[in-house]
């Protein structure tokens, strides 16, 4: 069977990433979450100090920018991939609450993005890929054979982003969360560059009372109708 691109995009904290690890998983695909590169770099912001308060120095973020090296190294454990700034792991530091909190800016500068979608697109190359995201149906792969676009309540997802980190014992208040989920939201549908909307030629999929199970049964479904046409 020949291998297809598989684009999953849609608001924060939708359940996405966990869609497209166990769909990767399930058909033998590479997984790659481009949430993640964005917010490798935003880490890469924090440690060198290039935030000032809210004020982010956008010149020294370019000249940095080559230089950066984002990479993604399969856990052996888990056999899922973790994310690797410079060769060092920051898969769990990327997920903190001060990242969420200046990602969506940096994702919406362009030559941030024109980098990122650069790497995505090279990592496609091969195909037998699935990739989540915001823009990865609409500028990262407009030919993607399967285009999922994946809404649920700001509230549903704020409750799902609060267990997750309640889980991981990291802070965050729900309203905190909430909030920066309706916030990246805002930032992420209104930027000039690939801002965060549903290819005419998605699938849409409200998830708001799904299972994780059925979610996943669902995924399977629509793979195995595009790729039996193939
Ligand atoms: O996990 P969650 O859905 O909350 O976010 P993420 O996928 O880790 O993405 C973090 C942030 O990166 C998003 O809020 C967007 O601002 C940005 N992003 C983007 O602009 N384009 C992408 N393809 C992926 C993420």
């Amino acid at each position: 069977m020949k291998k297809i691109i598989i684009a999953i995009d849609g608001f924060s904290s939708c359940g996405k990433s966990t869609m497209a690890k166990d769909l990767a998983r399930e058909i033998g695909y590479i997984y790659i979450d481009s949430g993640a590169m964005y917010r490798a770099v935003t880490l890469h912001c924090l440690e060198q100090g290039l935030f000032e308060g809210d004020a982010l120095d956008t010149e020294r973020l370019r000249a940095d920018l080559p230089g950066l090296d984002i990479s993604f190294r399969l856990n052996p454990e888990t056999g899922r991939p973790q994310t690797c700034l410079n060769g060092r792991l920051v898969e769990n530091d990327i997920r903190t609450m001060t990242v969420s909190s200046k990602v969506s800016p940096v994702a919406a500068l362009d030559f941030v993005r024109e980098a990122m979608v650069r790497l995505q697109q090279q990592m496609g190359r091969q195909k037998g890929i699935v990739m989540d995201g915001r823009d990865i149906g609409t500028t990262v792969f407009p030919q993607a054979e399967l285009k999922i676009f994946v809404t649920a309540s700001p509230e549903i997802r704020a409750r799902r982003r609060f267990d997750e980190l309640q889980a991981k014992g990291e802070p965050g208040s729900y309203e905190e969360i909430l909030h920066n989920v309706e916030e990246r939201d805002r930032i992420d549908m209104t930027r000039a560059v690939s801002p965060l909307r549903k290819a005419a030629d998605a699938i849409e999929l409200d998830n708001s009372h799904m299972t994780i199970p059925e979610q996943k049964q669902w995924l399977l479904e629509q793979f195995r109708r595009v790729a039996a046409q193939e």
